[in-house]
C-alpha cells in the first residue's frame, strides 16, 4: 500500500528514497572504511593498483560516509520532520526529486573521480569544480524546498528541530560556496583562489564548520524530533533548546583554527580558536543534557526498545566527543594528539557513536511510518544491530586512543643527548595491534549494517499494512 493513503497530504516518496539510500550508502561507505582499515594492517591489500591505494580510497570513504550516508539521512529526516511539524506537504514541486537525483549523481561522480585521483586535495572538499557546481545547485534547491515548506506551515511556531535543520542547510551552503572558490585550468583540475595561509584558514573554517553544521547541527535537528517521539515524552526544556541553538551557532564558527595549531596561522587566531572551542563544551552539553533528560520517566523503555537505545547511546557519544574535542583544542594537548590516531579516535567517537547511531535510530523509527507498515520486521534484529554497533564503536575508539597516546609519546621521547628515542617505524610497529582491533570494530559495524538492510528489505516487502499511523498531529 502506498503511504499516500495513510497521509494524503505528506510527500513521503522522497523520504522513502533517501531512507533506503541511507542504508545503501552506509554499507558502501563503511565497507570502504573497513578496506582502508585493513590496508593499514595488511598493506599488500592495495594490490599495487593505483585506484585501490589508501590515498585514493580514504577520501572516497570520508565522502561516502559523511555526504552519501550522513547526507541521505539528513535529507530523509529533514523532509519527514519538516512536513510533520509544519503540518504541510513539501514545497517546491520538481525541485524535490531534483534534490534526490542530483544528490545521488554527486555521490556517483565522487565515487568515480576520487579513485581516479581527481581531487582538489582539500579535505572533505575534494570534489573538483564541475561536481562542486552541481552540488551547490542541489543544495540551493534543498534550501528553497526547506524554507518554502516552513513558510507554508499550518502551525503557528517553528519547531526547534527545524531551526537546527535550517541552520545546517544555510551554513553548509555558505561554507561550500566560499571554500570551493577556484580558478579552473581544465575540466578536472583547478586551483584555490586563496593564497597560502589564507587558503589553510578558509579550508579549516570550512572543515570545522562542516563538523559543526553538517555532522552536528543537522543531527541535533534529528535528535530534537526523534528522541521525544521514540520515548513518548516531550522535550525536557524548550527554553534550553533555544539557548542551545543560539549558543551553538554563535560559538562553532570561531573554532576552526584549532585544526591549525602551531602553524603559520597568526598565534592570536589559534588562541581565539582554542578559547572558543572550550566555550563550545557548554552549548554542546546543554543539548546533550536536554536530549538525555527528555527520557525522564521513560528510562524503563530502554529495556525493551532498541531504537531508543540507539538514540540515547548516540547522545552519550555526542557528549563524550564534545568533551574530548575541547580538550584536544588546548594547544598543549594538541601538541601530543595532532597527527596521531587520537584524532581518528575522536572523529569516529563522533562519526560512529553520534552521527551513525542517531541516523540509524531515526531511520528505524521512520521506515515503517513512510512505508505504511506497523513496525520494523524484527525488533530482535534491531537489538543485534545495536550491540554490534556499540561494540564496534568501543573497539574502534579504544584502539585509537591507545595508539594515539602511544604514538604521541613515542614521537616526542628524546634521549639525554637530544636524539630521538624511537624511529617512526618503531612507533608504527607498536600501532599494529591497535589497527587490527580497529579493523575488527569496523567489521562489526558493517555486519550490523547488513542486518539493517535485511530488516529494512523484509519490512518494505511485508504484506502487513499499518491501520493507523502514529498520531500525525503530534510533533
Ligand atoms: C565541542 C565540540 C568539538 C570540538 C571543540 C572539537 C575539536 C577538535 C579538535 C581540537 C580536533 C583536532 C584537530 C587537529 O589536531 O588537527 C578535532 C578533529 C576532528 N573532529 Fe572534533 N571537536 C568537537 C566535536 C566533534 C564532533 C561531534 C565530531 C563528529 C561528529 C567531530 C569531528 C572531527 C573530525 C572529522 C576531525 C578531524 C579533522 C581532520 O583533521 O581531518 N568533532 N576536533
Ligand atoms: C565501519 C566503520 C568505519 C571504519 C572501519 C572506518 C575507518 C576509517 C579509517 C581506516 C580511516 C583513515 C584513518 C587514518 O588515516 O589513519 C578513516 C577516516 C575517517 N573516517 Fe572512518 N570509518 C568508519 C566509519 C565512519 C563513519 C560512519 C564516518 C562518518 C560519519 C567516518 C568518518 C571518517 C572521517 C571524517 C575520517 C577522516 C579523519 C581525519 O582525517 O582525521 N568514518 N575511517
Amino acid at each position: 500500500m502506498s503511504t499516500e493513503t495513510v497521509h494524503p497530504t505528506y510527500d513521503y516518496k522522497v523520504v522513502r528514497q533517501f531512507s533506503i539510500m541511507t542504508v545503501v550508502w552506509g554499507i558502501f561507505g563503511m565497507s570502504v572504511g573497513v578496506l582502508i582499515a585493513a590496508q593499514l594492517v595488511w598493506p599488500q591489500l592495495n594490490f599495487d593498483t593505483a585506484w585501490l591505494s589508501f590515498g585514493r580510497l580514504r577520501p572516497l570513504h570520508t565522502n561516502a560516509v559523511i555526504f552519501a550516508f550522513g547526507g541521505s539521512a539528513l535529507f530523509a529526516t529533514s523532509y519527514y520532520v519538516v512536513q510533520r511539524t509544519c503540518q504541510t506537504t513539501l514545497w517546491g514541486g520538481w525541485l524535490v526529486p531534483f534534490t534526490f537525483w542530483g544528490w545521488q549523481l554527486v555521490i556517483v561522480l565522487a565515487a568515480i573521480t576520487l579513485p581516479m585521483g581527481i581531487t582538489s586535495s582539500k579535505e572533505y572538499a575534494e570534489l573538483e569544480w564541475p561536481i562542486d557546481i552541481l552540488l551547490a545547485l542541489v543544495w540551493i534547491a534543498y534550501l528553497a524546498v526547506f524554507i518554502g515548506t516552513v513558510h507554508q506551515r499550518k502551525t503557528s511556531h517553528i519547531y526547534v528541530g527545524n531551526w537546527f535543520y535550517m541552520a545546517f542547510i544555510i551554513v553548509v551552503a555558505i561554507l561550500h560556496i566560499v571554500n570551493s572558490a577556484v580558478i579552473p585550468i581544465s575540466l578536472w583540475k583547478s586551483y584555490s583562489i586563496y593564497p597560502g595561509t589564507i587558503d589553510a584558514m578558509v579550508q579549516w573554517w570550512y572543515g570545522h564548520n562542516a563538523v559543526g553544521f553538517f555532522l552536528t547541527a543537522g543531527f541535533l535537528g534529528m535528535m530534537y524530533y526523534f528522541v521525544p517521539k521514540q520515548s513518548g515524552r516531550p522535550i525536557y526544556s524548550y527554553r534550553l533548546s533555544i539557548v542551545h541553538f543560539w549558543a551553538l551557532i554563535a560559538t562553532y564558527i570561531w573554532a576552526g583554527g584549532h585544526h591549525l595549531h602551531y602553524t603559520a596561522l597568526p598565534d592570536w587566531t589559534q588562541s581565539v580558536a582554542m578559547v572558543m572551542s572550550i566555550i563550545l563544551l557548554a552549548p554542546s552539553w546543554g543539548g546533550m543534557i536536554n536530549g538525555m533528560m527528555t527520557l525522564s520517566g521513560a528510562w524503563h523503555k530502554l529495556r525493551t526498545d532498541p531504537i531508543l537505545r540507539f538514540l540515547v547511546v548516540s547522545l552519550s557519544f555526542y557528549g563524550m566527543s564534545t568533551f574530548e574535542g575541547p580538550m584536544m583544542a588546548i594547544k598543549t594537548v594538541n601538541a601530543l594528539s595532532h597527527f596521531t590516531d587520537w584524532t581518528i579516535g575522536h572523529v569516529h567517537a563522533g562519526a560512529l557513536g553520534w552521527v551513525a547511531m542517531i541516523s540509524i535510530g531515526s531511520t528505524y523509527h521512520m521506515i515503517p511510518k513512510v512505508f505504511g507498515k506497523p513496525a520494523m520486521f524484527s525488533t530482535k534484529l534491531i537489538n543485534i544491530h545495536f550491540w554490534l554497533a556499540t561494540a564496534g564503536t568501543v573497539l574502534y575508539i579504544c584502539a585509537m586512543w591507545v595508539n594515539g597516546i602511544l604514538q604521541g609519546l613515542m614521537w616526542r621521547a628524546v634521549n639525554e643527548d637530544g636524539t630521538l628515542t624511537y624511529s617512526f617505524v618503531e612507533a608504527l610497529e607498536a600501532s599494529h595491534p591497535g589497527y587490527f582491533v580497529r579493523w575488527m570494530g569496523g567489521v562489526l559495524w558493517v555486519t550490523g549494517m547488513l542486518i539493517m538492510a535485511f530488516n529494512t528489505w523484509q519490512t518494505v516487502r511485508s504484506s502487513k499494512e499499518a491501520t493507523v499511523d502514529a498520531n500525525p498531529q503530534a510533533v
